[in-house]
C-alpha cells in the first residue's frame, strides 16, 4: 500500500501571522494546502492522504477539503504533533492502528506548505523507496557553501558538487521507519529532526530523487509572492 503523509501541523511562525498559519493562506484563488493535496489526489497509485494539522484546525481542513475536492474518499484528517517529527509519528502511528500493512508499504512524506510538487517527482519517489527503502529529494545546491562554526570566521568552504538542498517528499517503507524511530534513544530523537537522517545515521541508505527548482517552501512572506508568480507562470 502507499500512503501519503501531508505534513500540515505547524504554526508558520516564520510568515508572521500564527493565527492563521501559512498552510491555511490562499495561494491564487485557494489555500496552499488545497494546492499540496490536489497533487496527490489525481495520482491513483495512493491508497490514504493523511493530512495532519493542529487541533484548533482539523474541522477547518474538513471543511476545506470538502469544499474544493470532490474525489475526497481517499482523505482524512488528523491531529499533527509538537515538531514535524511528532507530526511524522502521529502519521505513522494512525497507519499501524487502522491497516496490516506489509514490509514493502510506503509513506510518502511531504511538507504541506510545498504546493509546486511534480507527479515526476512523486513517481520517482515511489520507485526509488521500492527500491531502496528510502528516499530524498533534492536539487543540487547553486550557492557556495561556507562553513563557520562561531558565526565570525569561516571553518571550511566545502566542495559544492558534493552539496544537495532537501526538498520533500521524503519516501520511506513505513516498517523500516517505524523500527529506526522505536530504536531511537530519547537524546537520539532530540536531534533528529529530519527522518532521512535518522536513515544516514543508522547506516541505511537513503537514495537521491532529483528534485526542481519550483518546488519551494513556504517560509517567509517573500516566498508567498514568488510562489504566486511560479503559480500565474504554469
Ligand atoms: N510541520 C508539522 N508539524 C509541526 C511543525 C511543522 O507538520 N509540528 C510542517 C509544517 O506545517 C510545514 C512543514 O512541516 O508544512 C515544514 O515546516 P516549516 O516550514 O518549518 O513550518 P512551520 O513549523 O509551520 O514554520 P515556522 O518554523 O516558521 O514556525
Amino acid at each position: 500500500m502507499i500512503f501519503v503523509a501531508i505534513l500540515a501541523g505547524g504554526i508558520g511562525s516564520r510568515m508572521g501571522d500564527t493565527d492563521t498559519p501559512k498552510q491555511f493562506l490562499n495561494l491564487g484563488d485557494k489555500p496552499i494546502l488545497i494546492h499540496t493535496i490536489e497533487k496527490f489526489v489525481i495520482n491513483d497509485e495512493m491508497d490514504k492522504i493523511i493530512v495532519l494539522t493542529p487541533q484548533n484546525f482539523i474541522n477547518h481542513t474538513k471543511q476545506l477539503i470538502k469544499d474544493y475536492i470532490s474525489d475526497n474518499d481517499k482523505i482524512v484528517v488528523i491531529e499533527g504533533g509538537e515538531t514535524r517529527n511528532d507530526t511524522l509519528k502521529n502519521s505513522i502511528d494512525y497507519i499501524n492502528e487502522n491497516y496490516n500493512i506489509d514490509d514493502d508499504s510506503l509513506i510518502i512524506t511531504h511538507d504541506s506548505v510545498r504546493p509546486f510538487v511534480t507527479h515526476r517527482i512523486i513517481q520517482d519517489n515511489i520507485k526509488a523507496a521500492k527500491q531502496c527503502g528510502a528516499c530524498d529529494t533534492v536539487i543540487p545546491a547553486t550557492d557556495t557553501i561556507v562553513e563557520s562554526r562561531d558565526g565570525n570566521v569561516i571553518t571550511d568552504i566545502p566542495i559544492r558538487d558534493y552539496f544537495y538542498q532537501g526538498q520533500t517528499p521524503q519516501t520511506f517503507k513505513i516498517n523500516k521507519l517505524n523500527s529506526l524511530i522505536n530504536d531511537l534513544t530519547e537524546d537520539e530523537k532530540e536531534i533528529l529532526t529530519d527522518a532521512a537522517k535518522i536513515f544516514v545515521l543508522k547506516g541505511e541508505k537513503v537514495s537521491l530523487v532529483k528534485g526542481d527548482v519550483t518546488n519551494i517552501k513556504i517560509t517567509y512572506p517573500y516566498d508567498l509572492k514568488l510562489a504566486n508568480t511560479i503559480l500565474r507562470s504554469k
